[in-house]
């Protein structure tokens, strides 16, 4: 998140990027971790926790995908993305399993943080800094957006 902001402050769609690609961490190791608790106790997932987490992985992932297609991160950066998801999945997952309530909260700080990026992001377009440009296609079929701007 901090080397995020640093490299790519001002560009928002390779922050968005950043983002995105720790955003997809927490709910896939959630899910595994629920989905090897609910092997080893050998109880059903009550809450329907599993399915909920893991669907939350694959919705960050999707908007990764989208913001791919909008910044076109080079090879450098993405290389920066994978070092940093290595650490952060391993980290994000001792968090979970020792302090699962710490770890949901930072999630809830990311979101939290996603939310002023995203916000700031739009501000930059509506002030005309950052060219509108329209949703690619994997966004317009993820989102049933019309095929046409309006
Ligand atoms: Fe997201």
């Amino acid at each position: 998140m901090v080397c995020g902001y640093f490299f790519f402050a001002k560009r928002y769609g390779h922050r968005a990027v950043v983002l995105e690609s720790v955003a997809g961490v927490p709910g896939m190791v959630a899910g595994m971790w629920n989905h090897l608790r609910s092997l080893r106790k050998m109880q059903q997932d009550e809450r329907g926790w599993i399915k909920t987490l893991l669907e939350e992985a694959e919705n960050e992932r999707m908007h990764l995908m989208i913001f791919i297609e909008i910044a076109k991160p080079n090879f450098i950066k993405r290389t920066l993305i994978l070092f940093a998801q290595f650490i952060f999945w391993h980290f994000y997952f001792v968090l979970y399993v020792f302090f699962p309530k710490v770890a949901h909260r930072m999630v809830g700080y990311f979101e939290e943080q996603a939310v002023i990026s995203y916000t700031e992001y739009f501000d930059q377009i509506d002030r005309g800094n950052t060219p509108n440009i329209e949703a690619p296609l994997i966004a317009k079929v993820y989102y049933g957006l019309p095929e046409m701007r309006a």
